[in-house]
């Protein structure tokens, strides 16, 4: 089967793609990552072409999103542009060529203040990014699609700029004190897991047995604070080396509240989602998020390591020429 993946160059397709190469899987699938300026998803005319030259294309991950939450207050055509219209076109596109579609959404969609929502609690989005992703989200329920699939994801993070993860540890190198929010609390997902389950349901085809078509709880198993999170980003950074050195840290961290940022767009104070759907429908096994985070400090330090190598070798190159 031939799988296309639009946004394939965000943070989650770069995590797919990682997770694509794991020498110990059986990948019987095509997987074709797109970027934003290989297909832009708002226009229906590229699409259709897109589809036109490729007719063999039998599934779509749509990874493609307007993600900055706090532009969209002011950018409200733009995200509603790339988060309802370009769903709407992919659902189009998918209703007449008979794809199955995966789509990626948020916790945000949920009412704020719940220790525990499934996939059938009210949503209530709280700001313009989670309303247009909301309104994506409606597109295809109410599509005549025969596989579509909504992975409702919460605090995304990976090796792979932009996130919470990577701005954290940017910003110890940067400076002495940090203020993180203590009143904010969620499930952190390291994009790499997300990417395995998407992985693990098409190469052993769920999509055709236990997954029914539906939208799914999908974020790491726990909870925390972005205050919990960024102090154990700081302390797992401690033992990063890079080019056989361990990264500078001098910062101090310091809790606050979240009116004390005056961030453009509205935050939820805790939405913590219930995964209980998805396990139900796919045998994966899931590690509390303390685990996923080890394992994205050390993809970050062979990510860091491996980039700065290649300067220098380029760097080493230039010299003797
Ligand atoms: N990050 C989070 O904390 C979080 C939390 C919950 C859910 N999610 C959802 O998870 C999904 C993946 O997020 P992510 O973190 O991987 O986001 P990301 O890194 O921002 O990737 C999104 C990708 O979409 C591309 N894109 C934007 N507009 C497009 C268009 N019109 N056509 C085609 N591609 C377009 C972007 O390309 P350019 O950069 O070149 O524009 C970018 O490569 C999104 O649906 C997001 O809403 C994210």
């Amino acid at each position: 089967m031939k799988i296309l993946i639009t946004g394939g160059h965000g943070q989650l397709g770069h995590c797919m793609y990682d997770a694509l190469q794991n020498p110990l899987l059986l990948v019987n699938n095509e997987y074709v990552f797109l970027s934003h300026e290989d297909l832009d998803i708002t226009d229906k005319g590229s699409i259709d072409r897109y589809l036109f030259y490729h007719p063999d294309v039998e599934c779509i991950l749509n990874f493609a999103a307007y993600t900055n939450v706090d532009y969209a207050e002011d950018n409200i055509y733009d995200a509603f542009k790339v988060n309802s219209l370009g769903v709407k076109n992919l659902v189009d596109a998918c209703e007449e060529h008979d794809i199955m579609l995966f789509h990626i959404s948020t916790d945000y969609v949920y009412k704020d203040g719940l220790l525990s929502c499934n996939e059938e609690t009210e949503c209530d989005p709280i700001n313009i990014y989670a309303q247009s992703k909301r309104d994506g989200e409606l597109h295809i329920i109410n599509s005549n699609l025969n596989h579509w699939y909504i992975f409702r994801t919460s605090w995304l993070y990976s090796e792979y700029p932009d996130n919470f993860f990577t701005k954290i540890l940017d910003n110890c190198k940067y400076y002495k004190d940090l203020r993180v929010v203590t009143d904010e609390i969620g499930s952190p997902t390291y994009a790499r897991r997300l990417a395995e389950l998407i992985i693990c349901i098409i190469e052993n085809g769920y999509y055709a047995t236990t997954l029914k078509s539906g939208i799914y709880n999908t974020s790491g198993n726990g909870m925390c604070s972005r205050y919990d999170f960024a102090a154990n980003i700081i302390s797992g950074g401690y033992n990063i080396n890079i080019l056989g050195e361990k990264i500078k840290i001098k910062t101090t961290i310091y809790p606050i509240k979240q009116e004390e940022l005056n961030l453009k767009a509205k935050r939820p104070h805790c939405i913590i989602m219930d995964n209980k759907k998805i396990y139900s429908c796919v045998p994966i096994s899931v590690d509390h998020w303390i685990y996923d985070l080890q394992d994205c400090i050390t993809n970050y330090e062979k990510l860091v390591n491996h980039k700065k190598l290649e300067e220098k070798m380029l760097f080493g190159k230039f010299n003797r020429s």
